[in-house]
């Protein structure tokens, strides 16, 4: 998969894309991540980006000009890349989006500041607004990083047995299960019996018990869009009770 950024800020990706998981995913080739600066395509002796806005207001506007060049360039060497543009006013991005931006083989990402970017550059370019969440930023660098971390790690071989995602959270439609590590006990919290009984059905049984729960506590809504078998149902019965 290849991602291309587009940002008045590259400098803020340095560091994220080469450490961690991310880093080893682009050693391997399993990803391509090129970070562009919007100020490169710009044509005056300035670099100037912004502009104030028409119509009058406080801040200023990404100008289309150097955000349209810069599209056009990288666009010529992909074939029907996904563009996506991160703002406040987007669409909310979650799970699903991730799962189908990683079957993408390319995604361009033009990380929005200020008060936003010229609308016209909507109109030149088959671009979706994607929002992080319901909270603004100063700009969208942070929440590209997001979705390119949420991205990278459904491309296939990009997780190793050690961080397989079929436990994820949001992988059962539901939040993930808690889990524990060594020491068996801590301060005196024991690890669940269940836990270390060796037996698989119950173990599973008590995961999924556990993200029911959780769900239920945390995010009581998710369990009105997910299909629940019997089995949970039944489960939700006794931690209501
Ligand atoms: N830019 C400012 N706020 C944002 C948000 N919540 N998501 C994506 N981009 C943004």
């Amino acid at each position: 998969m290849r991602i291309e950024v587009l940002t008045i800020f590259p400098e803020i990706f340095d560091s994220p894309i080469k450490s961690s998981l991310l880093g080893k995913a682009r050693d391997a080739g399993l990803l391509e991540i090129n970070v562009s600066d919007i100020r490169d395509f710009s044509t005056d002796k300035h670099r100037t980006v912004d502009d104030t806005p028409f119509g009058g207001g406080a801040g200023m506007v990404m100008k289309a000009e150097p955000i349209d060049r810069a599209l056009q360039q990288i666009r010529e060497n992909l074939t029907d890349p996904r563009l996506l543009l991160t703002s406040a006013s987007g669409k909310k991005f979650d799970q699903k989006m991730a799962n189908e931006l990683s079957r993408e083989e390319s995604i361009i990402i033009i990380c929005g500041r200020y008060k936003g970017v010229d609308e016209r550059i909507l109109e030149l370019h088959p671009i979706e607004e994607v929002s992080i969440g319901d909270y603004v930023l100063s700009g969208g660098e942070a929440a590209a990083l997001v979705m390119i971390e949420a991205v990278a790690r459904l491309v296939p071989g990009y997780m190793g047995k050690i961080e397989a995602g079929e436990d994820d959270a949001f992988a059962w439609g539901i939040l993930g299960f808690p889990n524990y590590t060594h020491p068996q006990e801590y301060k005196g919290l024991k690890v669940p019996d269940v836990l270390v009984s060796g037996h698989h059905a119950k173990i599973e049984r008590y995961r999924r018990y556990s993200a029911l729960k959780k769900t239920l506590q945390n995010r009581p809504e998710l369990l009105e869009t997910i299909e629940l078998s019997d089995i949970d149902k039944k489960l939700l019965d006794e931690i209501k009770k």
